[in-house]
């Protein structure tokens, strides 16, 4: 995207094919999460009604390889840009990992929740969630055995949509990184910003549900092309600010 003066507003979607190159695996690949778990048994809340133990034990398998991740050089560049970028910079999470945080990035939304977070379904109470977690663990606060892990499941609403939902409105830049297209509402937040005028950019190892909601298009693995991307758009700030 060529003229660009530095202060534009930019929002940044990201999706589990970011985290993949950390050795995190996404859903829908052809190893994916979802070929190997019913996706209703783990990620519903009436699939933790019927087996509450079955659930924490995937979360808590998934919390184990998160918290051994470490950020790749695509979680890095988006740092750098938060902090090089004299516009502002939001970072939207599908991810539940924390890498993003961990490369230094700030002021993350985690529309998905996060896997370090635990969320009592009896008061709603929100703490850091332990290494191992169980049905009968009671709340910090009320002592209801009701924790869950902070998890926005299929058929809840997604953490702080209307915030989302005004910055869509907002943006100047809208970029997609590492996400498939399936999964609404992000999966439309490409449409909605582009409707109020943000120049939208997909960033995936191929082309995504929703990749004709995109104004350009760059394909392949997200260690190379988030860096090569950055440094590309702060060069034409820096550009600028010599002459
Ligand atoms: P998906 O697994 O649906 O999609 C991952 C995308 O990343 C695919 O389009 C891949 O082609 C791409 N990809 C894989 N490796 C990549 C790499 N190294 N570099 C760049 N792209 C790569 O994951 P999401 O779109 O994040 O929700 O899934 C959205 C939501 O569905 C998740 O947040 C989760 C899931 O069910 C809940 O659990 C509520």
């Amino acid at each position: 995207m060529q003229g660009l003066s530095g202060n534009e507003f930019i929002v940044i979607l990201t999706g589990a094919g970011l985290s993949a190159e950390s050795g995190l695996g996404t859903f829908r690949d052809k190893d994916g999460l979802w070929t190997r778990y019913d996706l209703e048994e783990v990620a519903t809340p009436e699939g933790f009604a019927r087996n509450p133990a079955l659930v924490h034990e995937f979360y808590n398998a998934r919390r184990a390889n998160a918290r051994a991740a470490q950020p790749n050089a695509g979680h890095q560049a988006l740092a750098r840009l938060q902090r090089d970028w004299p516009g502002d910079v939001l970072i939207v999470t599908q991810n539940v990992d924390g890498l993003h945080e961990a490369a230094g990035a700030q002021g993350l939304i985690h529309m998905h929740g996060i896997l370090d977070g635990a969320l009592c379904a009896a008061c709603g109470h929100r703490w850091t969630a332990p290494a191992v977690m169980a049905p009968q663990d009671p709340c910090p606060a009320c002592a209801a055995p009701a924790t869950r892990p902070d998890i926005v499941w299929f058929g809840e609403m997604p953490y702080q949509m209307e915030e989302i939902w005004f910055a869509l409105r907002q943006c100047d830049l809208f970029v997609a990184i590492g996400t498939s297209g399936t999964v609404y509402p992000a999966a439309a937040f490409a449409q909605d910003a582009g409707r109020a005028g943000a120049h939208c950019i997909e960033i995936n190892a191929e082309p995504s549900a929703v990749t004709q909601d995109f104004d350009e298009v760059i394909l392949g693995p997200a260690s190379q092309t988030v860096p090569d991307w950055v440094a590309s758009l702060l060069a034409q700030v820096t550009r600028k600010a010599d002459r």
